[in-house]
C-alpha cells in the first residue's frame, strides 16, 4: 500500500497512512496543560503532512498517574480551552489529531505526583517497589481513564490512543513478568487482559469515538514476553478502533533502537497481520522503510524522524524533497529529565514557537563558504534559504568533515545519511559545490571545536564522555587493553548506555569508578561540540553576515 492513500481508523478517514507517533516533549506547562510553543511544535508536524498526529502521553489523575515533568495533562476540564486551541491548530492543515492517555503505574514520577507509584504487584522497578492496587484503586483509575477521555473528546480530539504499551499502567497489567496477581486481574492472558479491557468498555460505554491501544509486540529482558504473546494481547483485546506496536519495557533496544539496531526494527518482529485496524512503529527512516511496513500493517507511525524533520511526511509522498534524517544517535531527543526535546539534526526543534517571529530576510548577492564539514554545508543552506546564491569549497574530496572520520562503522553507515541529504538539499538549493579547493576570503566554517584522538597505548585510561572517545575505546579495544571511567557514559541516554556497556564487555572494556585514578585523557562536558552545534554555528556566521552587510542590501 503507498502511504499516500487515505485509510480508515473507526469511521474516521486519516488523508494518508503516515502518523506522527507520541512523543514527551516537555514542552506543555508544569501543572500538565497546553501553551503555544507545544502547540506551534506539534502544528508544525501537522503542516507537514502528517495525516495523524498522536499528541504524547497525557496523564489521567494528578494523584500518581504523571510519569515526569511538563508532561501534559488532562485529569481537569480546566485544561479544555487550551487543548482546543492545539486541536484547531493541527485540524487547520488537514490533519487529525489522537490524544494518547496513560496512567504511569510503578514507572510515575515520585517527584511530580501526590502518591506513592501503583503497579498491579508490588514488584522492583529499577529501584523503587510500587504499592499493590486494591480493586478500588482499580475502580478510580478506570473513572479516570473516562474523565480524561472525555475531555479529549471536548477539546476536539478525533480520537485517543490508550498507553498500553513500554511498562505503564495498562502494559504492566498485560505483563506476565510484571503482573503477579493471583485476583481476577493476573494468573492467565484473561486475567491479566481484564483491567485494560474493562477500561476500553467503560469509555467505549460513554464516548463514541475511536479508542486505540498502544501495545509492545514483545518486551526486552529477562522473563520478557515475545512476539506472539503481544499478537495475543492485540487479537483478545474487544473494542478497539486500532492497534498500535510499539516495543519493549524497560531494556533496550525497545522502541526508541538506536543506529546499533536494524530499520524498520519492530515490524520485523511481527508474526502475522492481525485481524484488526493495525500501525507499527519503529525506526522508518524512508519511503522504502515506510512501503515495508505498509505491506503488512495499515498505518505506519514515525517518532525520532518527524523531529529531526517536521515536513517528514510531505516529502515522503514527494520523492524529490530530501528528508533531513533520523540519525538514531538518541542524543538530544532523549535528554527530557530536564531539557525540552531537541534534535541533534535539526537546531528548530522545540523552538517553532520562537522561530516563527522571526521570518527569513531576503537578500541579493553572492557568498563563498569555505568548509564542507557540518557547519559549512548549514551555512551554504542557510544563506541559499535567505536567497544569496553560494558556492561552498571544500578542500577534500567529499563533503562530511569530522562525520568522515567516524570510526564506529554502524555508526558510519547512520550518519552518512546526513551528508548524503546535504549533498541533495544542497544541489536543489543551487548552490555550487566546489570540492578539492580552498577559498579563504568568504565566509570560514571550520569547526569551532576539535576534540583531540585517544593517545595511542598499549593500556589506555579514558575518562571522556565525548561521542568520539566513544568510538575509538571500542577500536582500540580490539587489540589494547582499556579503562573507562563509569561516568564517560553520561551523555548517553539510559538505552544507548545499557547497549555501549554490553559492546564495551564483549570486547574486554573494564569499568572503573573516576575517582582517584590517573587517566590518560580526561574530558567531561555537560554540553559537547557536536552534529547541532555545528550547524547553530554555521546559521549564526550567516545571519552574522546579513546583519553586517544588511546596508548593502538596502
Ligand atoms: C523523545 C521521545 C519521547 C517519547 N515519548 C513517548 C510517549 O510519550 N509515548 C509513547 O508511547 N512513546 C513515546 N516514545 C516512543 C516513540 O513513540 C516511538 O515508539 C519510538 O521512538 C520508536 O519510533 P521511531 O523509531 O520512529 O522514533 C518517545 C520517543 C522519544 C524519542
Ligand atoms: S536526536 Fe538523534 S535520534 Fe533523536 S530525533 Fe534527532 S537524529 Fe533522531
Amino acid at each position: 500500500m503507498h502511504p499516500g492513500e487515505s485509510g480508515y481508523i473507526g469511521n474516521l478517514k486519516i488523508k494518508n497512512r503516515i502518523v506522527m507517533a507520541p512523543m514527551i516533549s516537555n514542552l506543555g506547562n508544569p501543572d500538565g496543560s497546553t501553551n503555544e510553543n507545544h502547540i506551534s511544535y506539534l502544528e508544525e508536524r501537522a503542516k507537514g503532512g502528517f495525516g495523524l498526529i498522536i499528541t504524547e502521553y497525557t496523564f489521567v489523575n494528578n494523584r500518581n498517574s504523571r510519569g515526569s515533568v511538563n508532561e501534559t495533562g488532562i485529569y481537569d476540564r480546566k485544561f479544555i480551552p487550551k487543548f482546543r486551541r492545539l486541536t484547531e491548530r493541527v485540524h487547520m492543515h488537514g490533519a487529525k489529531t489522537f490524544m494518547q492517555l496513560v496512567h504511569a503505574g510503578g514507572k510515575a514520577s515520585q517527584q511530580y505526583n501526590r502518591m506513592r507509584s501503583f503497579a498491579p504487584s508490588s514488584v522492583d522497578y529499577i529501584g523503587t517497589t510500587p504499592w499493590e492496587l486494591t480493586q478500588q484503586d482499580i475502580s478510580e483509575i478506570i473513572e479516570d481513564f473516562v474523565h480524561a477521555a472525555k475531555n479529549a473528546k471536548d477539546s476536539f480530539f478525533d480520537g485517543i490512543e490508550l498507553h498500553g504499551a513500554h511498562g505503564y499502567l495498562l502494559s504492566e497489567f498485560m505483563s506476565p513478568s510484571l503482573n503477579r496477581r493471583t485476583d481476577r486481574y493476573g494468573g492467565d492472558l484473561e486475567g491479566r487482559l481484564r483491567f485494560p479491557q474493562e477500561v476500553v468498555e467503560a469509555i467505549r460505554s460513554e464516548i463514541d469515538f475511536p479508542v486505540g491501544m498502544r501495545i509492545s509486540l514483545y518486551e526486552n529482558g529477562d522473563n520478557s514476553y515475545n512476539p506472539e504473546y503481544g499478537l495475543k494481547i492485540a487479537e483478545n483485546l474487544k473494542g478497539l478502533d486500532y492497534v498500535h506496536f510499539s516495543a519493549g519495557i524497560f531494556n533496550p533496544p525497545g522502541s526508541s533502537a538506536s543506529f546499533y539496531d536494524s530499520r524498520t526494527h519492530i515490524y520485523n518482529m511481527l508474526p502475522r497481520r492481525p485481524a484488526v485496524t493495525t500501525m507499527v512503529v519503529g525506526s522508518v527512516i524512508d519511503l522504502n522503510d515506510a512501503e515495508r511496513v505498509l505491506s503488512g500493517a495499515d498505518f505506519v507511525a514515525v517518532a525520532r524522524p518527524s523531529l529531526a524533520d517536521p515536513y517528514f511526511a510531505m516529502k515522503l509522498l514527494d520523492n524529490n524533497k530530501p528528508i533531513r534524517p533520523c540519525i538514531r544517535c538518541n542524543q538530544a531527543c532523549r535528554d527530557l529529565a530536564l531539557g525540552e526535546v531537541r534534535c541533534t539534526v535539526n537546531p528548530d526543534t522545540g523552538l517553532e514557537n520562537s522561530i516563527r517571529h522571526y521570518p527569513v530576510q531576503k537578500v541579493k548577492g553572492h557568498i563563498a563558504v569555505s568548509g564542507g564539514g557540518i557547519k559549512g554545508m548549514e551555512a551554504a543552506l542557510e544563506a541559499a534559504k535567505h536567497g544569496l546564491e553560494v558556492t561552498l569549497y571544500n578542500k577534500g574530496e567529499r563533503l562530511g568533515g569530522q562525520l568522515l572520520s567516524i570510526t564506529d562503522k554502524r555508526k558510519a553507515i547512520e550518519f552518512s545519511k546526513l551528508i548524503e541529504y546535504y549533498e541533495k538539499a544542497l544541489k536543489m538549493a543551487g548552490v555550487e559545490v566546489v570540492l578539492n579547493s580552498e577559498n579563504r576570503s568568504g565566509i570560514i566554517c571550520a569547526p569551532d571545536k576539535v576534540y583531540p584522538d585517544l593517545p595511542e597505548k598499549d593500556e589506555i585510561w579514558i575518562d571522556s564522555n565525548i561521542y568520539k572517545h566513544h568510538d575509538q575505546a571500542l577500536e582500540m579495544a580490539e587489540n589494547h587493553k582499556v579503562y573507562m571511567s563509569r561516568r564517560s557514559l553520561s551523555s548517553l541516554d539510559r538505552s544507548r548506555v545499557l547497549e555501549y556497556e554490553k559492546l564495551a564487555s564483549e570486547k574486554g572494556i573494564v569499568f572503573v569508578d573516576h575517582a582517584g585514578k590517573n587517566f590518560d585523557i580526561s574530558i567531561v562536558e555537560r554540553n559537547q561540540y557536536d552534529i547541532r552545534s555545528a550547524m547553530v554555528s554555521g546559521r549564526e556566521l550567516i545571519r552574522e553576515y546579513i546583519e553586517r552587510n544588511s546596508s548593502h542590501y538596502l
